[in-house]
This record gives structure tokens, C-alpha cells and sequence, in this order.
């Protein structure tokens, strides 16, 4: 684990920060391909890997996961389409795509029958659309236990406030309603953030086993969903897998027991896999002294990192000196970005607190790279402020290759139109 974070920092991976920014302009996204191989490797003990793709979703790197076995979820028609484009074959058990969503839309739906992809629903309305258009099909459920559990309020997963899942004192009748349709509820689902909390993990695990047995033999799968945390400051702990293995395999052993048949276990991450592979590297373009407080206004904003002016998010930082010199000084100062947004804050907590952070002095012409960017970074990216989206760089063992190039003005605009004057030649509005 890199604790504690470096505050300089003149490579990644063995490649020239200053050279990346060089060669493919910022702000840019690194991402580190034996990271996220490394992650991979590490959950093989799960019969099957799912990658939440949402965290992030480059063609690049859906390709990466499928390369290594890895399986995926989506969550949109937008995902499903990412997923075969990278590769990915609907068919098969299990299957190689989930579609996991608390709603159809029209192209999701469709988009889920045309390729027969396999649906996990989230609320009793998708077992009735589903039901409806592609009757007679093997669905899981995924829950909500009622209690929940994440690192933000607006992360928590689980309980009476999420809008997540189908509420456990529904199951009953959603298997039910499953069955009128001659769907068959062949799984069970809970994401809800348990991190490294074991001890939540066991109520997780425990109501995971209610709900199976009250769902009866037909069910062959169970998924622990999502939420390996990754520490993004000292303090903050990575899961003990082993612990976190057994307790899961645990449940899945007495079920087996219990149903006298093979219950597969999945393990459905996005962070764990992608955020510490990647970096956003940005331009300091401005040094503000104001009172006692300095800012450093970067050319990267909230549209490119959402992480911290959503939930307070903490990255580790680190400057790349223009000159090289690594021995400088630090000071204490505040960095944001550039947008027309007073909350465009790297450095702020939970509730839009602006904070300052330690890190060496730096002039205009010094890049600075944001850490763990790699999970929930590019892919909520906006054009607020009409920016463009940033490029994207995979890093492997061949050197850097582009895999998103920057959006272009004519990118920004396409779609959008003027409308032609209208005809009854009104004087236009001033
Ligand atoms: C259904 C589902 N599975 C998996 C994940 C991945 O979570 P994480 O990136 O915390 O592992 C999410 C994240 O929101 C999710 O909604």
C-alpha cells in the first residue's frame, strides 16, 4: 500500500508524468494496466468475478477485464452496448453479461431481449416488464436487506432511505410474481457497500441466507455485489480478502448443503479493481495568494473528478515539478479547478468544507497528479462549462497507448441544433 502518499511524484509506472502531459496533453487519465491485472489475480478465489464497469467503463479496459476472465455488469443499454463491443458474449453460464438496475428504460429493455441478456432486477416493476417481454427466463433478484452500509450517505446501498433492491419483506412475493410470468428466480444479489467492516459483512452474509432459503432450491447463484474498499488516505485499510472469502463461502457451503446442489459465488467490484490504477494529471495554471490562503487552480475540474464535490471525497495529491526539483519546500494550500463553480474543490470534505493539504511548492507550469482516480473519475466526467472530456492513457508494458482521445469542439457540439426562425416573422427577441 503506498502509505504514506509521496507528494512528488515524476513517474508512473516507470513513465515521465511530464511526458504524458507532454505527449497526449491534460488533464489526462493514466491508467496503470498491472494494477488493475494485479487486483484481478488477487480474487480468484471467488468462482466468478464481475466487474461493475460503471466505476470505469473505457473500452480499453472492458477489454483488459475480459482478456482475464474477469465478467461484467451493466447498468444502462449504453453499458450493455460497451460490453459487447469489448468482447463480451451474452450467452452462456453463467452469464457473461448481468444487466443489474432498479429500472428498465425503453432501450434497456429492449436492448436486454434482443441479445437475451441475463436481468437481475431491482425492483418488482422489472420482474413485471421483463416478465411481460421475455417470459420464461431464468431472473435473479437483487435485495435490499434493510439495512445498509458506505463510505458517504449518498453511497449507502442499503436500508429503508435506498432506493436500491427489492425490499427483503417482498421477496416472497416477488418470487411469486416472478413465477406468473414462468420466470424462475434462480439468484440473489446484495451490493451494499459493506467495506472493510467485517463485522457488517456477517449480517450481510446472514441475510443473504435468509433470503435464499425463503427463495427456496431454485436458487444457484448468489453475489456478494460490490464494495472492496481501496484506502484513499492513511488510516483507511484494504478488506482482509481472506476474511472476507470465508465468510461469503461460508454461506454459500450451507446453502449448498441445505439445496443438495452447486451455489456459485460472484463478487461483483468496480473500485477495488480500477482506482488505484489510475491518475488524473492537470496543469496548475494560477497561484492564488489570498490572506493566508493559497490556491492552486488546475486545468482540470469537477466535470473531469466528481469524487470530492459529490461526497467529500479525499484523493492523495502529489505536484510533478516543471524543473525537476523534488526538494522543495511544502506549504499548506487549496486546490481547485477551473470552472465558474465556487465548489470546484479538490481539497474539500463532506459537506462542501474547503480544507487546505500540505504539498510542495508549486508554480504555474507544474503538473499535479490526483491519485486513485481510476474508479468513479473519468466516467462521471460532464461538459459543464462546455470543457471537453478528457483523453484517457492505458500504461502496459509496452508503453502508454491512447484508448480515449480528447473531445473536440465539433464533439462537444454535435446534436445540437438552432431551430429555424419561425415563419410568421415575429421581430426576434432582443
Ligand atoms: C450493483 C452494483 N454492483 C457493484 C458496484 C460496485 O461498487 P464498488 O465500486 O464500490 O465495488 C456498484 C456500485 O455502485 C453497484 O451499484
Amino acid at each position: 500500500m503506498p502509505e504514506p502518499w509521496a507528494t512528488t511524484r515524476t513517474e508512473i509506472a516507470g513513465i515521465a508524468v511530464a511526458e504524458l502531459a507532454r505527449r497526449f496533453g491534460t488533464p489526462l487519465f493514466v491508467y496503470d494496466q498491472a494494477v488493475v491485472v494485479e487486483r484481478i489475480g488477487s480474487l480468484a478465489r471467488f468462482d466468478h468475478v464481475r466487474y461493475a464497469q460503471k466505476a470505469c467503463s473505457n473500452l480499453a479496459v472492458l477489454d483488459l477485464m475480459r482478456r482475464h476472465g474477469v465478467l461484467v455488469d451493466a447498468v444502462s443499454a449504453g453499458e450493455i452496448h460497451r460490453a459487447t463491443r469489448a468482447g463480451y458474449r451474452p450467452a452462456g453460464t453463467p452469464p457473461a453479461i448481468v444487466y443489474t438496475a432498479d429500472i428498465f428504460d425503453a432501450d434497456a429493455l429492449d436492448q436486454c431481449a434482443r441479445l437475451d441478456l441475463h436481468v437481475n432486477c431491482g425492483s418488482p416493476d422489472m420482474i413485471d416488464q421483463w416478465g411481460r417481454r421475455s417470459p420464461g427466463r431464468e431472473i435473479t433478484l437483487r435485495l435490499n436487506p434493510g439495512f445498509g452500509h458506505g463510505h458517504s450517505r449518498k453511497t449507502n446501498t442499503g436500508g429503508k432511505q435506498s432506493k436500491h433492491g427489492i425490499w427483503h419483506e417482498q421477496l416472497a412475493e416477488c418470487v411469486a410474481r416472478a413465477q406468473q410470468y414462468g420466470l424462475t428466480v434462480a439468484g440473489l444479489h446484495m451490493h451494499i457497500g459493506s467495506g472493510t467492516d467485517l463485522e457488517h459483512l456477517s449480517r450481510v452474509c446472514q441475510a443473504m441466507e435468509t433470503a435464499a432459503v425463503e427463495a427456496g432450491p431454485q436458487v444457484t447463484s448468489i453475489s456478494a455485489g460490490g464494495g472492496l474498499p481501496v484506502p484513499y488516505q492513511a488510516g483507511e485499510r484494504y478488506v482482509d480478502l481472506d476474511a472476507y472469502y470465508e465468510r461469503w463461502n461460508a454461506t454459500r457451503l450451507r446453502l449448498e448443503d441445505r439445496f443438495r446442489h452447486p451455489v456459485r459465488l460472484e463478487i461483483e467490484p468496480g473500485r477495488y479493481l480500477t482506482a488505484e490504477a489510475g491518475y488524473l494529471v492537470a496543469e496548475i495554471r494560477a497561484v492564488k495568494r489570498q490572506a493566508d490562503n493559497t490556491f492552486y487552480l488546475v486545468d482540470a475540474g469537477f466535470n473531469n473528478l466528481a469524487r470530492p464535490i459529490l461526497y467529500g471525497a479525499y484523493h492523495p495529491m502529489a505536484i510533478t515539478p516543471a524543473d525537476g526539483d523534488t526538494a522543495r519546500s511544502h506549504r499548506d494550500v487549496i486546490v481547485g479547478g477551473p470552472l465558474c463553480e465556487s465548489g470546484d474543490i479538490f481539497t474539500q470534505e463532506e459537506g462542501g468544507f474547503v480544507v487546505a493539504r500540505r504539498l510542495p511548492e508549486a508554480r504555474v507550469g507544474d503538473l499535479l497528479v490526483i491519485e486513485n482516480a481510476g474508479a468513479y473519475g473519468f466516467v462521471m466526467g460532464s461538459n459543464y462549462n462546455s470543457k471537453p472530456l478528457a483523453a484517457e492513457v492505458l500504461l502496459r508494458s509496452d508503453g502508454p497507448h491512447l484508448i480515449r482521445r480528447r473531445q473536440s469542439v465539433e464533439e462537444l457540439l454535435q446534436g445540437e441544433s438552432i431551430p429555424a426562425p419561425p415563419t410568421d416573422h415575429a421581430a426576434p427577441h432582443s
